[in-house]
């Protein structure tokens, strides 16, 4: 007779192939929309959201992931182009992922740059009608103050910091450029236009401990109908810093309140992950 500890050990190896076939997996049903995951600067599709991925796909939903903004050569290092590059890649992707389940909105979930690029593609690549839910992680709206913004390129991924420094001596990192004070696309995103289109639904998560993306407060979009909430509201002990609210089951759950339309469902706060 097998022991606990074996049934365990194969429940849980069976969990992980059926994760590995279940992502981006175009014939998965579910009663909501598909969710799309936008992944934060130097990440991957398999990086930064993709434990979030997991487990949102394990609750039923089905869930798709796309590297954004590589250079070609350097395909383990996302996010690095330009965000006005990067955009249509995006609104492509979404239409694929209408295109091949036949849904007809999507919603979307993205971090720090991806959460960036959650407002721009609806605002400026034409695709605000395919989207219904956007929940944006830490978003740096109204640009980053944080000094060295190449160290967001970091943030994720399993690759040292000598081979993102390689990539990035090679290539540069436009999106750094874009994102920082009077960067060119937190102009055009802040051009007095709303940033809120038609038939979106926006809810904006942000940490006060958020060390990157910075003051905190720069995430927050100022306009009706806008849900902007603080992680600490919630979960007052919770020190999740940038990297960590990828990670966080408490920003998980706040994730999943927005998007099933379930504000005050409550869930038990865990101590929560520190920034790094
Ligand atoms: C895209 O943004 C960059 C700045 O990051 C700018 O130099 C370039 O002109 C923009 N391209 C278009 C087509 O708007
Ligand atoms: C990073 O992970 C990807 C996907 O698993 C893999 O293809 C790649 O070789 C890895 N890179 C390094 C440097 O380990």
């Amino acid at each position: 007779m097998p022991s606990l500890r074996q049934l365990f050990t194969s429940a849980l190896l069976a969990a992980t192939a059926a994760h590995a076939t279940l992502v981006n997996d175009f014939t998965c049903e579910s009663d909501s929309n598909p969710i799309v995951f936008l992944h934060g600067l130097g990440a991957t599709w398999y990086e930064d959201l993709n434990y979030m991925q997991d487990w949102f796909q394990l609750q039923g939903h089905c869930t798709y992931a796309k590297t954004y903004g590589a250079y070609e050569g350097f395909p383990f290092v996302g996010g690095l182009k330009a965000i006005n590059e990067s955009a249509p890649e995006i609104a492509d992707y979404i239409n694929e992922v209408i295109e091949k389940t036949g849904a007809s909105k999507v919603n979307l979930v993205g971090h720090s740059e991806g959460a960036f690029q959650s407002l721009y593609v609806p605002k400026f690549e034409g695709v605000s009608d395919k989207i219904d839910k956007i929940v944006a992680i830490a978003p740096p709206t109204h640009a980053t103050t944080f000094a060295n913004l190449y160290d967001l390129a970091y943030i994720a991924g399993n690759l040292s910091r000598a081979i993102v420094g390689d990539v990035l001596d090679a290539v540069g990192c436009a999106a750094c450029n874009d994102l920082g004070p009077d960067g060119p696309a937190i102009e055009r995103l802040n051009d007095g236009n709303p940033i809120a289109q038609p038939g979106n639904t926006l809810t904006i998560i942000a940490s006060k401990h958020d060390e990157l993306v910075t003051p905190t407060t720069t995430a927050f979009v100022h306009e009706s109908g806008v849900n902007n909430i603080w992680v600490q509201t919630t979960c007052p002990l919770d020190p999740v810093g940038h990297i960590g609210e990828a990670y966080d089951l408490n920003v998980w759950n706040l994730v999943k309140n927005a998007l099933e339309d379930t504000p005050n469902r409550e869930f038990i706060c865990l101590l929560g992950s520190p920034g790094k």
